[in-house]
This record gives structure tokens, sequence and C-alpha cells, in this order.
């Protein structure tokens, strides 16, 4: 399983990215209006940052404009892949697109049927949420199993982006059912790499090399 780091935020994706572990990062509308800047110029910064797959997520809801708006953002930068949403119109936008051989990450997957049609709409990347469905009282990896177990039987190569990631034991059952890549904020990624024996270890090796 790969990182991705969710966030439109440069200093956290220039950490991410010196850490050696960063394959990509995906954006949301959310994310981006959070930093209050250009939308087109912040995806020019990240993807000079980071060569993977960069997520740009679409705004309008209808199949035509999405497909111009989608054309948009990949005419940024090669490794930009057009984040659509699950609805119909996205799934035709989709289907445009990859015909284009333009990249694309569908967003907002709650189901597995949803994961099946966006992939077999051309879907390079889908995104179930985990964390949203946590919310609900709904298993969010029991998802990423069932779409893992259906693209493997289906021979289906659109990839499982885990998203909604809200905790490190999301990123170790993610990895266990089948997601193909992780995308994680900076916090939880900062997570990962704690453990109180590593630390103690550490201070440990340090006392005794002092008193040598
Ligand atoms: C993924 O592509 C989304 O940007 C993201 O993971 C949503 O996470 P949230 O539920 O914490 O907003």
């Amino acid at each position: 399983m790969l990182f991705f780091i969710d966030t439109a935020n440069i200093d956290e994706i220039k950490e991410a990215q010196s850490l050696g572990v960063l394959s990509g990062v995906t954006t949301n509308p959310s994310l981006v209006a959070k930093e209050g800047v250009s939308f087109h110029d912040r995806l020019r910064e990240i993807t000079s940052i980071v060569p993977g797959s960069v997520s740009a997520e679409v705004i309008s809801l209808k199949a035509d404009e999405m497909i111009e708006e989608g054309k948009e953002l990949a005419s940024i930068a090669p490794n930009i892949t057009v984040k659509v949403p699950m609805t119909p119109d996205g799934l035709k936008a989709v289907k445009a697109l990859s015909d284009l051989g333009i990249k694309t990450n569908v967003t907002l997957i709650f189901s597995a049927n949803q994961a099946l049609l966006a992939a077999r709409a051309g879907a390079t990347y889908v995104s179930p949420f985990l964390g949203r469905l946590d919310d609900i009282g709904h298993n969010g990896l029991d998802l990423v199993s069932t779409i893992a177990q259906i693209f493997d039987i289906h021979s289906i190569d659109t990839e499982i982006i885990a998203a909604s990631i809200r905790h490190p034991q999301h990123v170790t059952d993610a990895a266990l059912r089948g997601a193909h890549i992780a995308t994680v904020p900076l916090n939880v990624i900062m997570q990962l790499f704690k453990h109180p024996l590593t630390d103690q270890g550490i201070e440990k090796f340090l006392a005794d090399w002092n008193n040598r």
C-alpha cells in the first residue's frame, strides 16, 4: 500500500515529501478553501513538489462542465488526476476523461456498487471514505474489503484509495483489507512513526553511550 497525503497545504506536503514515503497527494474543495489561495496556482506548486498523482477535484455538477473543467485541470501538469464526485454525471465525465487518457479519481464512495460503477466507467482510482462511514455507525474498513474482493474476482485494475483516514489503526487495517493507497493527513502520518519503546530505546542507547 502506498501513501498519499490528504492536504492542499504546501508546508505539510513538503514535510511529508521530505520523509521519503510519499507517492501522491489528494485535495478536495474544502482543503483548498482552507488555504485561501488560487486553486490553479496551488496545483502548479504541488505538482512541482510531488511527481506522483495529485488529485484535483472538479466543482461543476453537470457532465459537460465537469469534462471541460477536468481537461483544464489536467492541462496544469501531467501528474494531475481529475477527482470527480460519484454521480451519474460524474461517471459520464469519468468515461469521457478516461477516453482522453486523463486519470480520474471517483470520490465520495460509500458503497461497493458505487465503486464497481466507477471502475466500469474507467476510473483510475476509487476513494471510499472510511472515517465518514464510521461516523454514521457503519464500518468503513468492511467496505474496503468488499471492494478489494470484487475488483479481484473481476480482474478490475482500478486502484482503491482508502480516504477519510482518521487514525493509525485505519492505516494498518486499510493495508490489510487490500487498499492500494491510503491518503492520510500529515498529523496521522506523523503518529505512524510513534512507539513508546522506540523513544525509550533511543534514550537508553544514548544514555549508555554517554556513560561509556
Ligand atoms: C479524500 O480524497 C478526501 O479528501 C478526504 O480523505 C476526506 O476526508 P475527511 O472525511 O476527513 O474530510
